[in-house]
C-alpha cells in the first residue's frame, strides 16, 4: 500500500527510540504513564497498537503486566525486540491498526492507540482504527488514543523554528488560509487535528470520554528552556503540566493531545 511506503520510510530514518528520552521528551511520556497508572489495575492485559520500538509497552511488561503489541514498520519491530528485558511478559506481531482480525473480541483491559491515528487520513480510516481498538478491549476497559494537535505543531515547527513554511502549506493546500484548519495526504505523513475534529470523530462511539490531556502541553515549544532545567525546576514544572494538562486553556497549544476513554 502506497500510504504504508511513506510510513515505513519515515520510520527507517526517524530515531523513534529516542524521541521521548531527552527530559522535554519526558513530559509527553511521563504524562501518558501517569494515566495510564491511575486504570490499570494487577493482572490486567494490555494492548499496544503502532507500539513503536515499545517505549510504553516495554515500561508496562516491567511493571508485570501482560502486553501485547502491533506495529507496522519493521525496523521499529527491530528495535522492539532488541529493547526486551529478560523476564518480559511481551509478544509483537506485524500488523496494521485498520485490521486486527488477528485479536479476538473483549481482550485486553487496557489499549493503547498512540500513533496510527497520527498516519490515518481519512474519518473512515480514523474511525476503523478506532473500532478495532474499542473491539478488542473488554466491557469496562481503557482506551487510549493519541492525535497530533495542528495549532500546537504550527505554532513550534512553522512559527517558531520554521521547519515548516505556513505561508508554502496554505499555498499548496494544506492549511486553509482563513481558519488555518490543516488537511493531509499520505506523502505529508503527519494528520493534524484540532479537538473539534477529536470529538466529531468519537461522536459515533458509545464510549464514556474520562479525560482529554494536552499530552506534552507547551515542553515542544519550550524544549531548550525544559531541557536546561535542574532536576528540582523540572519537578516543578512538572507538577505544573500535571495540574493545568486538562485545562481547556491548553488544548490548541500543546503538540499531542491524549483522548482517554471506556468501552
Ligand atoms: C509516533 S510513533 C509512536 C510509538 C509509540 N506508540 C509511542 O507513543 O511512543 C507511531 C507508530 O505508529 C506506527 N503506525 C503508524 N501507522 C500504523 C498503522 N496503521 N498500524 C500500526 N502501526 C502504525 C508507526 O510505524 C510508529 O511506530
Amino acid at each position: 500500500m502506497e500510504t504504508n511506503r511513506y510510513i515505513i520510510d519515515f520510520y527507517n530514518q526517524y530515531d523513534e527510540d529516542n524521541r521521548l528520552t531527552p527530559q522535554h521528551g519526558q513530559v509527553e511520556f511521563l504524562t501518558t504513564m501517569r494515566y495510564i497508572e491511575r486504570y490499570i489495575k494487577p493482572g490486567d492485559r494490555v494492548l499496544e497498537i503502532g507500539t513503536g520500538t515499545g517505549r510504553y509497552a516495554h515500561a508496562l511488561a516491567r511493571q508485570g503486566y501482560a502486553v501485547d503489541a502491533v506495529e507496522l514498520v519493521q525496523h521499529n519491530i527491530d528495535r522492539f525486540r532488541q529493547n526486551t528485558q529478560p523476564g518480559e511478559q511481551i509478544t509483537i506481531v506485524q500488523g496494521n491498526a485498520l485490521d486486527l482480525s488477528a485479536f479476538a473480541d473483549e481482550q485486553y483491559d487496557i489499549t493503547l492507540l498512540l500513533g496510527p491515528l497520527y498516519h490515518l487520513y481519512s474519518q473512515d480510516d480514523q474511525r476503523q482504527a478506532l473500532r478495532e481498538a474499542i473491539r478488542v478491549t473488554r466491557p469496562g476497559g481503557v482506551i487510549f488514543a493519541a492525535y497530533v494537535i495542528s495549532d500546537g505543531c504550527l505554532i513550534d515547527e512553522g512559527f517558531n523554528r520554521e521547519n515548516i513554511s505556513v505561508a508554502d502549506y496554505i499555498r499548496d493546500g494544506l492549511l486553509d488560509g482563513q481558519t488555518f484548519a490543516a488537511t493531509s495526504q499520505p506523502k505529508d505523513l503527519f494528520e493534524l487535528v484540532r479537538k473539534e475534529d477529536v470529538d466529531r470523530l468519537m461522536e459515533v462511539f458509545p464510549t464514556t470520554r474520562l479525560h482529554y490531556v494536552a499530552s506534552d502541553g507547551c515542553a515542544l515549544l519550550l524544549r531548550e528552556a525544559i531541557d536546561r532545567m535542574d532536576a528540582q525546576t523540572f519537578a516543578l514544572y512538572l507538577n505544573y503540566h500535571f495540574a493545568t494538562c486538562e485545562r481547556p486553556d491548553f488544548m490548541g497549544l500543546t503538540s499531542h493531545a491524549l483522548d482517554i476513554f471506556r468501552k
